[in-house]
């Protein structure tokens, strides 16, 4: 996208459709969840596209033959606590062995400011790709922190997947991480006076976990 140049929205058709049920606010939590881990299937697929392989040798029952492979080992995934963890399993689909560092923070209710609670970081940091996942980039404020905390333990290469996406939000992390390219399901149309996305989806975590 021109105006966004970090942004990479799929506009895939079943997405689309799984995305229309996610807003919805009739929909049930269970579906959401559901819905919420198919789309994440469905992103990661898009954001691993451009994985590095490496080659390895195979016997089928017949040959010798030259493979590909991915070093899923040093893909580790980033759930942004608490609403990151709805994209987890969708994510392990296609990449079981993976790493999982969590890192756990809020939006201040007053000031939107992120609040952090949780970061273990991970060791040989520089030769793995991160993937940051939340299923919602607002002001950016959380997206932008957890980046700051993953580059200063050593990550070198980070990608961030959302659900949706304000261009407030785009821009701000694309602004403090020029070098983080960012895979959304949708870009809407902004934040309305308490930094929530509209038309958006709600508040993700409340709905993901049956709280308010
Ligand atoms: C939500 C969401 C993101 C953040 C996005 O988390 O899951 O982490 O807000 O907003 P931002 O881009 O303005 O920072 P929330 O603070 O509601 O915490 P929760 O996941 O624990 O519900
Ligand atoms: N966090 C959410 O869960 N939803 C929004 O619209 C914005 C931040």
């Amino acid at each position: 996208m021109k105006q966004f140049p970090t942004l990479t929205v799929t506009n895939h058709p079943l997405i689309q459709h799984k995305l229309r049920y996610i807003r919805d606010k009739a929909t049930p939590k269970k579906v959401f969840k559901e819905l919420v881990d198919e789309v994440g299937t469905l992103l990661a697929y898009e954001l691993t596209k451009t994985l590095p392989l490496r080659a390895v040798e195979v016997d089928t029952p017949l040959a010798r033959t030259t493979c590909q492979v991915v070093d899923c080992e040093k893909v580790v995934l980033v759930p942004l606590l608490r609403a990151g963890l709805g994209m987890v399993d969708g994510v392990l689909k296609l990449i079981p062995n993976c790493a999982i560092c969590h890192i756990g923070l809020y939006r201040d209710h007053d000031t939107h400011e992120p609040v952090t609670y949780y970061f273990k970081p991970m060791s040989e940091t520089e030769e793995r790709l991160f993937i940051m996942v939340d299923p919602m980039l607002a002001t950016g404020g959380s997206a932008i922190a957890a980046a700051d905390m993953l580059k200063e333990s050593g990550a070198k290469t980070i990608r961030f997947m959302c659900l949706v996406a304000a261009p407030e939000g785009v821009e701000a992390l694309r602004q403090a991480h020029p070098d983080i390219e960012v895979f959304a399901a949708a870009l809407d149309e902004g934040l309305n006076g308490d930094a929530y996305i509209l038309p958006g989806l709600g508040d993700a975590g409340d709905r993901l976990f049956g709280t308010d």
